[in-house]
């Protein structure tokens, strides 16, 4: 049987007239990497404070290790929670404000602090508020890593990170994944989180669309393919390959949305002089556009 560390059920949230969460069901399996994918505005964490039980559910129903947050406060110490927005002021410096953390929680996780710290380049002797957003990131990624939860609760961990952060960041991850935990991680970029993620779950006002493994999600969404040839090229010649969608060629280039294999099409391109290519997986918002063929202003609405 799978055991779920998180289960929400028909979760609704309202902020007085705006509903924020509107039936949301959400299954977080034992061990696994969940990515929690959707637009600014669709919910992610709104759900997330409704693991925390820093909200309470307007309907629904929430558990966390099997009990509801509220019921058992002593669940919060098996998480390690990062959340979307830091607030960090005052004259502490990042190790100071660490360390204070750590004693309360009875000194767990104080000496890793030091180690964390170096491999994200932290300097802990800086007031937290002289810190820069990415910095800030780096103390909230030390505080919610530093104790080795069994949960991470992680609210779009990788804003405010270089990119070389945020591959060490999801290393971190996968391993914090090897020695047991479990790890949900919103994100509105799929390709922030695609690397470490078991199964991606969607959220679009309010409720779940899609739940899925990443290579399926991937196959979805597509690559946006580039092919640049040496003279102008005929785009019949690409309209009928399997997993090509939408060809255009301007002069001599060639741009499609590629599903699947890139095998008949690199063949077909190959039968011409190819100076140039690129292909890119495709973000979360033409996603929306395409996959979910929502209309254009609606999918706006949603992404603003
Ligand atoms: N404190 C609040 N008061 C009123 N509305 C809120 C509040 N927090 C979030 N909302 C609204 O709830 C919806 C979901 O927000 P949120 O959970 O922050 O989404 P996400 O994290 O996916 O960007 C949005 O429409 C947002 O404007
Ligand atoms: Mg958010």
């Amino acid at each position: 049987m799978t055991e779920f560390v998180i289960r929400t059920e028909g979760l609704v949230k309202d902020y007085g007239s705006v509903r924020a969460l509107d039936g949301l069901d959400l299954r977080v399996e034992q061990g696994e990497v969940f990515g929690f994918l959707g637009p600014n505005g669709a919910g992610k964490s709104t759900t997330i404070r409704l693991l925390l039980d820093l909200l309470r559910p307007t309907a629904g129903r929430v558990e966390v290790f099997g009990t509801a947050p509220a019921d058992d406060p002593s669940v919060r110490g098996h998480i390690g929670y990062l959340p979307g927005e830091l607030a960090m002021r005052g004259r502490r410096t990042a190790g100071e404000l660490l360390g204070h953390l750590a004693s309360l929680r009875g000194g767990a996780g104080a000496d890793r602090i030091a180690p964390l710290a170096e491999r994200f380049g932290l300097a802990l002797d800086r007031p937290v508020r002289a810190l820069s957003k990415g910095n800030k990131q780096k103390v909230g990624v030390v505080q919610a890593f530093m104790h080795a939860p069994e949960l991470l609760i992680l609210d779009e961990p990788t804003s405010g990170l270089d990119p070389l952060l945020q591959r060490e960041f999801l290393d971190l991850v996968v391993e914090t994944q090897e020695r047991g935990a479990t790890v949900l991680m919103s994100s509105h970029v799929l390709s922030e989180i695609e690397d470490a993620a078991d199964r991606v779950g969607i959220i679009n006002a309010g409720h779940m669309v899609d739940v899925d493994d990443v290579a399926t999600l991937r196959h979805h969404a597509g690559q946006s393919v580039e092919l640049r040839f040496a003279h102008p090229v005929d785009v019949a010649i690409f309209a009928e390959l399997p997993g090509v969608q939408d060809p255009v060629v301007e002069g001599a280039t060639l741009t499609c949305v590629l599903h699947g294999e890139p095998d008949t099409l690199l063949k077909r391109a190959a039968e011409h002089h190819v100076v140039g290519w690129s292909a890119q997986y495709r973000d979360l918002e033409e996603l929306f556009l395409d996959f979910y063929r929502l209309p254009t202003d609606t999918a706006e609405e949603v992404a603003a």
